[in-house]
Formats: structure tokens, C-alpha cells, sequence
């Protein structure tokens, strides 16, 4: 049942249709207390398709007042860890039944393939919340021998630690992964036994605000999970700033993740920050050109660029630059384009105007700074934000282009002679998200990871992710990491109990 949107589930367009979203807290689906609201926009072609709440500074102190309850609350704060499990292996299988339509909403607020984002955004997405869920029956603390120093020698002591859920969780998430950036952080939050008000970015909350219906059927308390929709400056500032929130998860620029970091130790709250990248990938004269350029296509161009970890910095061996460059040059002139609703576009719109604008920023200043443009550069001659698939060349490193974060389609590609000059150009750099090497000699890569200043190092891929493995920054990147244990653990408060016996 196609209409002219592209839109193919009833549940989509009944869901868009509604226009005036509302935002969930305390179990109730409410406006912002003063109406304020903000326009959703249709990047793939411009046009206003619906607004939501911007949530104000009482807004969020009724959000945190609730999340604080349900916290106090016996429903979830003495709920059984196998209950917990069980809550989240349900919303798993919602977000499942559902996932057509949660990729769909993502094509028409975000601009990205909804196919694209079946598999990697909903599809990540609700392994995670599987995965997490079975974290919930494995919380566990330690039990010691202790010594107490000071203690009578026939005294006996007996001591335990226990782990206990952090609190009240902010979680502040930007536009490019709405939906799966939602999972990493409530799935943790939720297996650990915290309560959440998850404030998605103001470009792309449908999709968080539809995984709120789908918390509501699966039945968890009220006020477990709050999401209040709103900007950064008003809503996000006002929900970090509060001292009712004990634990505040960020992932977007480092400039806010800064400025969240600061605000957070005026309340001790604890954080974890997912931040920028300018992320270097190495091929080494070894690697086979074909591959080096398919891979160094997949990291750049997925979802538009518009990835911390892309690979938009190329570092290739000048013995294979040339062929690396022009078989780069076929793959990204090949990209269809269009919107996210459109099965055969590959590359659909940046997220909005602003986004555009600051990416064509960038290339003009590539182009003044003396890079060689070796495809794209422009926008596409039609209505919608949709930027070129664009690659420059350069024997310098020190360009703007190739130093800052640009977060869309653009690639710089830059030739060097021996492996230990790559390393370090690929290291200078204030981020360290991510990076990648291409090679077949193993023994050489196994003594370049260790050098690599990165969270994490991907050997013949980029951008690999799996639940179970950490993700995060190194330098200002960030502070912390998502997914895996590690996730669960910065959810967690470690109580030391002492007990004479
Ligand atoms: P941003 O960092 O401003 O937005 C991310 C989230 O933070 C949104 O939910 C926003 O509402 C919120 N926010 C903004 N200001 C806030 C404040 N003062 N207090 C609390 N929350 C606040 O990112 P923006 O402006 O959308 O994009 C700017 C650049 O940031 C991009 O071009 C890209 O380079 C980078 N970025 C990096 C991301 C990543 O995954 N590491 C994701 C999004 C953006
Ligand atoms: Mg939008």
C-alpha cells in the first residue's frame, strides 16, 4: 500500500500522521507545560511533516521527579532481576514485530536508507536489548577475606561488595543513529535497574518516541523510562544541570560533551561520553587496492558520513595511492542517491539544513586550502540536503578538512611512504575513536595496534560493532564506553559492606 511518500506500513503513516507528537512522563503522554514546540523536518525533501514538545526546565524536573519514585517504588526497585530480563526480551521482540516501521520513521526524519536502517540501526538495535537483558540475572559482587588492621586478633569480620543501580539516568543522544544510540543507552540503564529520561536530539525523536509505546505495551512501571523531546540549550541543559540526576550518558559533539562533563561534577553525577572522531584508516603496501577501496568506500559513506567513527581520514601506500584513488573515485561516483523511502538509493540526505550547510563549509574550505577535489564537492541539483559523495587529495594533513570532525560524505586522502610516519600522522589528532589498518602481514598489524591511540582498532574492516564489545574514545573522544560489560558496569554503584561476626 505505497502512497507518494514511500511510506509501506499503515503503522508508519499513522504514526507520522499524527503531527503533534507528545512526550512520555510518568506513564502519561503529555505536551510541554507553556505548548512551546519544535518543527520535524522531512530532509529528504524539506518539508515540515509534524512537530514535537519542547520540553522546559518544569517539564524535566517532573520527569526526573517521576524516574526518582519509580526508582523508590517496589513495581521496579525490588522487581526480581529474572522479571527485569524478561522485561527487555519482550521490548525486544516488539521493536522486532515492529522494526519496519521504526526503519521508516528513521527514513523520513533522519534521511537515511529504511532498508539501511532494518539491518544495522533496528537490527543492532534489538540484539542489544536481547544481549543487556541477560545481564540482568548476572550482576554480581565479590566477597573478601579482610584483614582489618586495626581490629583485636580474635575478632572475625566478614565483608561483600554489591552492586546497586546507579540511580537516575539522563541520556542525551544525537541525530545520526537515533534509534539504536536510544538502545545502547536505556537497555544497560533498564538490566542494571536504573530509571531513564532519555532526551533524543530535536532533528530525530520519532523513533525514540515510538519505542516509548512499544515500553508502555511491553507494561514496565510507570516513570521507569521517561522520553521528553526538546533542544539542547533548553531541555538538554536544563535535564544535565539537575541535581536529581545521578548518572548522565551523552553521545554527540565534544564540544557539548565538554560542557555536559563540567555540568555533571557540580552534582557528582557520573558520565559517560561518546563523543567526536576524526577516525584514520592505514593501508599498507601489502593490501590489495580493489579491497583498501571498497573498504575505505563503506567507511566513509555509510549513513552519509554522518558517523563518529568514519573513516574520513585515508592514509594509503604511495605504492598503491594512485590505484586506491581512482577505483575510490568509480565506487562513490556509483552511490545512487535518494531518499531514504527509495529501495534502490544507497545515500540519502544529510540530517538538515544546518548539517548541509556546515558540511559545504567544509569542502569550500578544502578547495581554498589547496586539496585536490577528486570527485564530488557539490550539492545534488534537487530539493533535499543531499551533498556528493566527495574525495580530495592531499600530501598535507595539517588542512582543517583533515583534521576537524566534518560528520558528512567526505573523505581525504593522503599518501605516505613508510608504516611508523603513517602511525604517527594517524595519532595526531585531539580524537581517538577510532581506527583502522589494512594489511595481511599479521605480525606488523599485532605491532601497530598497541601504537594506535584509539578506543577501538578494526583490522580489515571499519566500523564493525557487536553487542558485547565495548565502544568508545580515547583523548576527546570521550569518557567511558557503551555496549558490552563495561556499558552495564557504569550503571552500577559498588556498596562495600563490613560485618563483625
Ligand atoms: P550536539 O552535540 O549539539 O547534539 C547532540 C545532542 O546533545 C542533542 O540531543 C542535543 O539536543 C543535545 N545538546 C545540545 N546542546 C546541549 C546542551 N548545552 N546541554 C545538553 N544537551 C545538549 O550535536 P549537533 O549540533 O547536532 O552536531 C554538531 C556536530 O557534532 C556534528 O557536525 C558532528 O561533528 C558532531 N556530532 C557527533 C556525534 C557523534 O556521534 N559523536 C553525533 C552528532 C553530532
Ligand atoms: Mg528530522
Amino acid at each position: 500500500m505505497a502512497n507518494k511518500t514511500g511510506i509501506t506500513e499503515q503503522k508508519t503513516q499513522a504514526f507520522v500522521d499524527c503531527q503533534n507528537h507528545r512526550m512520555l512522563i510518568g506513564g502519561q503522554w503529555v505536551d510541554a507545560l507553556n505548548n512551546k514546540r519544535i518543527e520535524v523536518i522531512n530532509p529528504a525533501n524539506e518539508t515540515v511533516i509534524g512537530n514535537i514538545p519542547c520540553a522546559q526546565p518544569e517539564d524535566v524536573n517532573k520527569a526526573v521527579s517521576f524516574a526518582k519514585d519509580a526508582l523508590e517504588q517496589d513495581a521496579w526497585g525490588r522487581m526480581r532481576p529474572s522479571a527485569r530480563q524478561n522485561l527487555l526480551l519482550k521490548l525486544a521482540d516488539l521493536i522486532e514485530r515492529d522494526a519496519r516501521i521504526i526503519a521508516e520513521l528513521e527514513a523520513v526524519d533522519n534521511g537515511k536508507s529504511a532498508d539501511i536502517a532494518l539491518a544495522v540501526d533496528v537490527g543492532l538495535g534489538l540484539e542489544f536489548f536481547r544481549y543487556m537483558a541477560g545481564w540482568a540475572t548476572k550482576i554480581e559482587g565479590s566477597t573478601l577475606d579482610v584483614s582489618v588492621p586495626m581490629a583485636p586478633p580474635e575478632a572475625d569480620f566478614f565483608a561483600y561488595t554489591r552492586r546497586e543501580p546507579v540511580g537516575v539516568v539522563a541520556a542525551i543522544i544525537p541525530w545520526n543513529f537515533p534509534f539504536l544510540m536510544a538502545c545502547w543507552k536505556i537497555a544497560p540503564a533498564l538490566a542494571a535497574g536504573c530509571t531513564v529520561i532519555l532526551k533524543p536530539a530535536e532533528q530525530t525523536s520519532l523513533s525514540a518516541l515510538y519505542l516509548g509505546q512499544l515500553i508502555e505495551e511491553v507494561g514496565f512501571p510507570a516513570g521507569v523510562v521517561n522520553i521528553i523531546t526538546g533542544d539542547g540549550q533548553t531541555t538538554g541543559s536544563a535535564l544535565t544541570k539537575h541535581p536529581g540526576i545521578n548518572k548522565i550518558s551523552f553521545t554527540g559533539s565534544t564540544q557539548v560533551g565538554q560542557m555536559i562533563g563540567r555540568a555533571a561534577m557540580d552534582n557528582m553525577a557520573r558520565v559517560t561520553l561518546e563523543l567526536g572522531g576524526k577516525s584514520p584508516m592505514i593501508v599498507l603496501k601489502d593490501c590489495d587496492p580493489e579491497k583498501a577501496a571498497q573498504g575505505a568506500a563503506q567507511a566513509i559513506f555509510f549513513n552519509h558520513g554522518q558517523v563518529c567513527s568514519a573513516g574520513s581520514r585515508l592514509y594509503v601506500h604511495r605504492s598503491i595511492f594512485d590505484t586506491v584513488v581512482s577505483r575510490l573515485v568509480e565506487l562513490a561516483e556509483a552511490i545512487p542517491m535518494g531518499p531514504g523511502l527509495d529501495s534502490s538509493a544507497q545515500m540519502g540526505p544529510l540530517v538538515s539544513q544546518v548539517q548541509l550547510d556546515r558540511v559545504c563549509q567544509y569542502i569550500e574550505s578544502g578547495r581554498k586550502e589547496g586539496a585536490r577535489l577528486v570527485t564530488g564537492g557539490e550539492r545534488v541539483d534537487r530539493k533535499g540536503y543531499y551533498v556528493k559523495p566527495t574525495i580530495f587529495t592531499s600530501e598535507d594533513d595539517s588542512l582543517v578538512i583533515a583534521r576537524e570532525e566534518i560528520f558528512g560524505p567526505v573523505l581525504v586522502v593522503i599518501p605516505f611512504d613508510d608504516v611508523d610516519e603513517a602511525v604517527r600522522r594517524a595519532n595526531d589528532s585531539p580524537y581517538g575513536l577510532a581506527a583502522s589498518i589494512w594489511s595481511n602481514d599479521l605480525s606488523l598489524v599485532q605491532r601497530l595496534i598497541p601504537k594506535l591511540k584509539a578506543g577501538t582498532v578494526w583490522v580489515n574492516g571499519h566500523n564493525m560493532l557487536d553487542a558485547g564489545v565495548p565502544f568508545g574514545g580515547y583523548k576527546l573522544s570521550g569518557v567511558g564506553r557503551d555496549m558490552g560489560k563495561q556499558s552495564l558496569d557504569s550503571y552500577l554503584e559498588t556498596k562495600s559492606v563490613f560485618m563483625a561476626l
